[in-house]
């Protein structure tokens, strides 16, 4: 039999971070340029429920039942299993590979569970975008403590989201074509350290970040207006003022800060870190004939792993999910 697959893009949090947790409005964008995927030859030879998984990128190689059960996998797996009501996995090999780098903000471990999700277990039976996103989401709780959930939501439906945490999620309306970098600092930040130590900064001074918190909604909010207008100038003011603010929240970092200014030098339209900070990804906003140049400069500032991305222009929001 042929092998099947599925694969999922990484993303890339323009607007909001650390505020969506706190209810605020935040947008995300995939990025198509690293992915996950997920390669599934069935073992009909093997006994029944034997799942060998292989992913080199973590160096592993073994079976679902050696595996710890706390292991994402084993969770991931289960899961699966338990919403599509099988009594076991039917026996395959499962090879996992992934050109997203690991704690980086670009949600590696997300899109390798949507990968899996989307395609692994289901027999043939259909998992929508909106159960890969929520079974996606209550592997993200065991790993991450209290998600927003914005991460599941960008990668299962693959589509620029206006996400508000349990109350709305709308793709976006997008006026033009929006052209960006995405830099890698060289340095693993790990999501669930980061939004922890933002939270005790929040629970000794309440009204500080709760004020920086609304500052960044409302930044997320004018960038709604501003992309569907296509008005690049502003994206890339309201990007200056949203990094100004996580700087403020004490999730950037000297070198996320060296990589900011170098793009800024080099002509940025705008620059912010992306995802939870203190290492990882940079997103800058660019031209596309100036854009070679910033890259050039960001890696001689040390940046690791310099791609191109971009937002197409789409002509309508639509809602997907309205809790409220
Ligand atoms: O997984 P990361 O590093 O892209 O961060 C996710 C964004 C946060 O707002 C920091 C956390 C969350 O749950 O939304």
């Amino acid at each position: 039999m042929a092998a099947i697959s599925s694969s999922a893009p990484g993303k890339i949090i323009l607007f909001g971070e650390h505020a969506v947790v706190y209810g605020r409005p935040a947008i995300a964008i995939p990025v198509h340029q690293r992915k996950a995927s997920v390669y599934i030859l069935a073992d009909p030879l093997a006994e029944t429920g034997r799942v060998e998984i292989i992913a080199p990128d973590i160096d592993m190689q073994t079976t679902l039942r050696d595996l710890p059960e706390e292991h994402p996998f084993s969770c991931l797996l289960k899961l699966v299993q338990n919403h599509l009501r099988l009594d076991h996995l039917p026996a395959m090999r499962m090879k996992i590979k992934s050109s997203i780098p690991i704690a980086s903000g670009l949600g590696s471990g997300t899109a390798v569970s949507v990968a899996i999700i989307g395609q692994s277990p289901n027999v043939g039976q259909k998992i929508s975008d909106a159960e890969v996103s929520s079974l996606t989401f209550e592997i993200e709780k065991l790993y991450h403590g209290s998600p927003s959930g914005i991460d599941n939501t960008v990668i299962s439906y693959t589509q620029p989201i206006f996400f508000i945490r349990d109350q709305c999620i709308e793709t976006l309306a997008v006026g033009r074509e929006y052209h960006f970098l995405v830099a890698h600092s060289g340095i693993a930040s790990k999501t669930v350290e980061v939004v922890g130590s933002v939270r005790a900064g929040w629970e000794k001074e309440h009204a500080y970040y709760e004020n920086l918190f609304d500052e960044i909604g409302e930044i997320s909010l004018k960038a709604k207006a501003a992309l569907s207008k296509g008005d690049v100038s502003a994206i890339g003011s309201l990007m200056n003022q949203n990094q100004v603010l996580l700087s403020q929240i004490g999730v950037s970092s000297p070198e996320l800060e060296l990589l900011i200014s170098t793009a800024q030098k080099a002509g940025a339209l705008g620059v912010k870190l992306s995802g939870a900070g203190r290492g990882g990804n940079i997103i800058t906003l660019v031209n596309p004939e100036t854009s070679s140049a910033i890259a050039q400069a960001l890696r001689g500032a040390g940046a690791q792993d310099v791609f191109p991305t971009s937002l197409p222009p789409s002509p309508h929001a639509e809602m997907i999910w309205n809790h409220g």
